[in-house]
């Protein structure tokens, strides 16, 4: 048991899916694992553990953005063992050739959070996904015929910014969308010498405007939950 995730250390497995929504973890385990089990409410954040294909699999929400993101994703590697987490999300595009419902792996995460500048001292980290989860999960989406964009994400602690053009810089310097808990998955990763990786659906398009709905967003991500699924099983 930690802080926040009521639990027997047994009950978490090795392998695990974040979600920042966790009626999103409810729905991955009713729908994609067998034999699921909640091990976690407080706060209603829930964690589910069951099978897929035969392994066990757990799928744990994390809340939106770094400080969220950052509890359980350290109670999980620390003091569950946790070995591997696929972080399955949405984010908003930055690029105009990337449209609601594409996908996007994350090969890095820039951030405008504090969080890594007091973490390292004001000097500058560059989060990294884990070049193994990112290559297998390319591999298997290209073979179900998916066509994911690769590259550099941007982690913001500011869903709504005063300046609405801030996005522009990034976009400019080759970033491909934007999301709010990469960067610190993949910082606490290396931290405890773990592999993450993160899979996102475009959402919405700070280019273009257009946007899905919450419903949307709950069920039609079918094809990042099957990468992610089958990624994290990966030998
Ligand atoms: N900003 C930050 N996070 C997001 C966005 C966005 O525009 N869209 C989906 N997640």
């Amino acid at each position: 048991m930690s802080v926040h995730i009521d639990a027997k250390a047994e009950d978490v497995a090795e392998l695990v899916l974040l979600t920042g929504d966790p009626l999103r973890a409810q729905f991955i385990a009713e729908n994609f694992l067998s034999d699921a089990l909640r091990y976690n409410s407080v706060r209603n954040m829930y964690g589910y553990t069951g099978l897929y294909k035969g392994r066990r699999v757990s799928v744990q929400g994390t809340g939106m953005g770094t400080p969220s993101i950052s509890i359980y994703a350290n109670e999980l590697f620390r003091d569950f063992g946790v070995k591997r987490a696929i972080r399955t999300g949405t984010a908003g595009s930055i690029q105009p050739n990337i449209c609601v419902r594409d996908l996007v792996f994350a090969m890095t995460a820039s951030s405008d959070s504090g969080t890594n500048g007091m973490r390292f001292g004001g000097r500058h980290y560059a989060p990294a996904a884990s070049f193994r989860l990112l290559d297998t999960a390319y591999r298997i989406a290209c073979s179900l015929g998916l066509s994911p964009f690769v590259g550099p994400v941007v982690t913001t602690d500011r869903f709504y910014r005063d300046d609405p053009d801030e996005w522009k810089l990034w976009a400019k310097y080759g970033c491909l969308a934007i999301e709010m808990e990469c960067a610190e998955l993949y910082t606490l990763a290396a931290k405890y010498g773990r592999e993450a990786l993160t899979i996102l659906t475009i959402s919405d398009s700070l280019v273009s405007h257009e946007e899905t709905n919450a419903y949307e967003r709950q069920v039609s991500f079918t094809h990042m939950m099957e990468v992610a699924l089958e990624t994290v099983i990966s030998e």
